[in-house]
């Protein structure tokens, strides 16, 4: 079973890379430990994902708007948020074979798992988050912090967004953006890297509310992923324990999802209380509460995040969409993606490079290329065609033949029931609109 689940991932991995979704950073230097690049497809895929959360966050609301906050911030922020101080992972090492471990990875374990020898150390506290300086100086003056989460991009802008938008609590502030954490296991392919991307949303509200707000917020971040198509089946809930909690939350609440390699966290829903805004406010000296005339009380604003990894959503949804059919021949692979996230929306065919399909081909390929990403492919067989479509996820599959000059139709290939069906010409971009569109 374990073996059958790690040949899974493998064989994902390497349609990945076949099919141009990812590739392991810097290849051709032998790579760099769990960094990994998005190819043509992938990086298709993660902004259709991005622009799926942003429509559903942002613009489709009038009460969440949206930031891009820098990477680098003032070195305070971190330790007002409690990072520099909070932000550990405990840390186990093998003195002989020098292999590093979380400890609570190893729980009761007395032997280093790799070399089998008695030579681990006492755990110690780690730091994860990434330092560097900024200017010509490498002093403790100049360093600072490659952010652990978008979150603190969001607190610190509180007050400029809710000036120049004028939003009134409760409100939110969205944003997209890298983060970076030192992890001392990262892997599972992307599942677990120190540079990521996040989709957060800080959505502040008064204080008494917090419970309303957090369900309604559970609510629409689960509805959330099955917009996106995710199997309901492979989504649950997780409640925090206590011993769980992150430094700054009340209660959190995981969407997880099961993975070749276990159920694990897709996405944190956190009561973050007063904690953050309340301790910037400390720290700075700028007043941040919120008042209006519907309270009766100057009040620290609550928070309620939703906090979702990009490049983790991004391999749900391949896990979720990775299918093996035998019926297709030897190249059995097929990601099953939903048409609404597929990189590809649907691939253009002349049957053969002669007879006028060709020029056919192409008119249709530029005409539908101004709504939509679509390839044209002439090279091989049909079979071989639909087959690198399918591992490439597109689900519809477009070819010219010989009724083509006679009757302007063209036959569309489904990829998930391999069904063809007949079509006019003049009505593929309403076909394909109806089925690819996002909202
Ligand atoms: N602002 C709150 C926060 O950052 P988190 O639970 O630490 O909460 C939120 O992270 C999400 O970010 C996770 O659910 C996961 O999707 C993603 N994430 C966290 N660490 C990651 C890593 N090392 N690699 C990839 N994604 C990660």
């Amino acid at each position: 079973m374990a073996n059958n689940t790690q040949d899974k991932m493998d064989r994902l991995n390497s349609l990945c890379k076949r099919r141009g979704y990812v590739f392991p950073s810097s290849e051709i230097y032998g790579g760099l430990n769990s960094c990994w690049d998005y190819g043509p497809l992938g990086a298709e895929l993660k902004r259709n994902i991005k622009t799926f959360w942003w429509e559903a966050m942002t613009n489709r609301r009038d009460d969440v708007e949206g930031l891009d906050a820098a990477i680098l911030m003032h070195p305070q922020v971190w330790v007002t948020s409690g990072h520099v101080a909070e932000f550990h992972d405990p840390l186990i090492d093998c003195k002989i074979c020098k292999s590093r471990y979380r400890a609570d990875d190893i729980i009761g374990v007395t032997k280093c798992p790799k070399c089998g020898n008695e030579s681990l150390t006492e755990a110690r506290q780690f730091n994860l988050m990434f330092k560097t300086f900024m200017g010509p100086v490498e002093d403790s003056a100049s360093a600072v912090y490659l952010r652990p989460e978008t979150a603190q991009g969001i607190y610190v802008n509180f007050l400029n967004v809710k000036n120049s938008s004028r939003q009134k609590i409760p409100f939110g502030i969205a944003q997209i953006g890298k983060a970076f954490r030192n992890e001392i296991t990262p892997g599972n392919f992307i599942f677990r890297t120190r540079e990521f991307e996040q989709m957060e949303m800080q959505y502040f509200i008064y204080p008494s509310e917090d419970e309303k707000w957090f369900e309604y917020w559970r609510e629409q971040r689960w509805n959330w992923y099955m917009e996106l198509g995710i199997n309901k089946e492979k989504l649950r809930w997780h409640e925090h324990g206590k011993d769980e909690l992150a430094h700054y939350a009340k209660k959190a609440f995981d969407i997880e999802y099961e993975f070749p390699f276990g159920w694990k966290e897709l996405e944190g829903i956190h009561n973050r209380t007063d904690f953050d805004l309340s301790r910037h406010q400390e720290a700075t000296g700028k007043d941040m509460k919120y008042f209006d005339e519907r309270f009766t009380e100057k009040f620290v604003p609550y928070i309620i995040e939703t906090s979702a990894g990009c490049d983790r959503t991004l391999l749900t949804v391949l896990v979720d969409a990775y299918d093996e059919d035998p019926s297709r021949g030897d190249k059995s692979a097929v990601l099953k993606l939903s048409p609404k996230s597929a990189p590809i929306k649907a691939a253009i065919f002349p049957l053969v490079k002669k007879d006028g399909m060709p020029e056919i081909a192409e008119k249709i390929y530029s005409d539908l290329k101004k709504k939509f990403k679509v390839f044209y492919d002439a090279g091989g067989s049909v079979g071989r065609r639909y087959a690198r479509m399918d591992e490439a996820g597109c689900p519809y599959c477009i070819t010219v033949d010989g009724q083509t000059k006679d009757d302007d139709t063209v036959t569309v290939r489904d990829r998930d029931s391999m069904e063809q069906s007949r079509h006019k010409i003049a009505e593929l971009a309403d076909y394909l609109a109806v089925r690819v569109q996002v909202g």
